[in-house]
């Protein structure tokens, strides 16, 4: 069965306690397991890693590069966290390991400070959901297997 990869970056392993205001309640646990049952319904497993740093997420999405390439995954499911908004360094993984990825944020970044507003990630996603809630990484998972599928993989 072909997985999907749920990547979350810095500080949301701290969601349920961090800002409830801005994202929510549920926990970092809640929201993967809510993306294996979303996945599980398409017919797919995930695959869920959360990292503060930035090199271990670039080696997340050069492995998802080379899965994609054997077919072992649709693609990634990624909120790259405030590094969203300084990471040339993702901007480049996403597009040297030419790898699918839908880009979410829980909140909605563009009715917040301005510097929340400028997305390196988005010129290499191949879709973006924002201001959905947690809701959020539901729907990029649907999107991701829409997208796959309408390739007529
Ligand atoms: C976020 C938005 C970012 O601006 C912020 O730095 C985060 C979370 C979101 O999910 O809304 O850490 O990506």
């Amino acid at each position: 069965m072909a997985s999907i990869m749920v990547l979350n970056g810095p500080n949301l392993n701290l969601l349920g306690t961090r800002e409830p205001a801005q994202y929510g309640y549920e926990t970092l646990a809640d929201v993967e397991q809510m993306c294996e049952q979303a996945a599980a319904a398409l017919g797919y497993q995930v695959e869920c890693h959360q990292s503060n740093h930035e090199g271990a997420l670039i080696d997340w999405i050069h492995q998802a590069g080379q899965k994609v390439k054997s077919g072992e995954l649709l693609g990634v499911v990624f909120n790259p966290g405030a590094y969203t908004h300084t990471s040339i360094a993702l901007h480049d993984a996403i597009k040297g390991a030419d790898v699918p990825v839908m880009e979410v944020h829980i909140s909605n970044v563009h009715a917040r400070e301005s510097f929340r507003h400028h997305s390196y990630v988005s010129p290499v996603a191949s879709g973006i959901v924002v201001g959905m809630g947690v809701q959020g990484y539901v729907l990029a998972i649907q999107g991701l297997v829409h997208k796959y599928q309408a390739k007529g993989a």
